[in-house]
């Protein structure tokens, strides 16, 4: 049985109809289009299709989409600022060459975001506890702990300014 449900999505107020056995992430791709979640394991197990719920970081392949009713959901395509530029994580991920393959990107660089919002100076050993839920099978971790770094310098000096 379809049920309708209402969620904000990157700003956006949305309503879709599911049956309440279709997780998040079946919704975000194949009704709203928004392919930046990526699919992995399917199990919570990957981070690959990480996602932020009220500004906490879920798992979309194992959340029911009907459990998202009423909240306010961040996904990657809604990072990027209004004037088109990346966010501050994506570019610092560019510039430390921080994927390969890039299947982990997405939810690599929403799990960061939850962490920068949540503690904007984190220490590296911080960044690789927050980070031990989203596994990368191409890049050997460094180069992502590095964009992390870069990320939070590049947000507080935009901060301080
Ligand atoms: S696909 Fe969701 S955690 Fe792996
Ligand atoms: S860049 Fe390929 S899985 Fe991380």
């Amino acid at each position: 049985m379809l049920m309708k449900i209402s969620f904000v999505v990157n700003g956006k107020a949305t309503e879709v109809e599911c049956e309440a056995a279709d997780t998040l992430a079946e919704v975000l791709r194949n009704q709203l289009n928004l392919n930046g979640t990526k699919v992995s394991c399917e199990v919570q197990v990957c981070g690959a299709c990480t996602v932020l719920i009220d500004g906490l970081p879920v798992s979309a392949c194992t959340m029911l989409a009907y459990e998202v009713r009423g909240k306010n959901l961040l996904t990657v395509e809604g990072l990027e600022n209004p004037d088109g530029t990346l966010h501050p994580i994506q570019q610092a991920f560019i510039d430390e060459f921080a994927f390969q393959c890039g299947f982990c990107t997405p939810g690599m660089i929403m799990a960061a975001k939850a962490l920068l919002d949540e503690n904007p100076r984190p220490t590296r050993d911080e960044i690789i506890h927050h980070m031990d839920g989203n596994i990368c099978r191409c890049t050997g971790y460094v180069p992502i702990v590095n964009a992390i770094e870069r990320a939070a310098n590049v947000i507080g000096k935009e901060q301080r300014k």
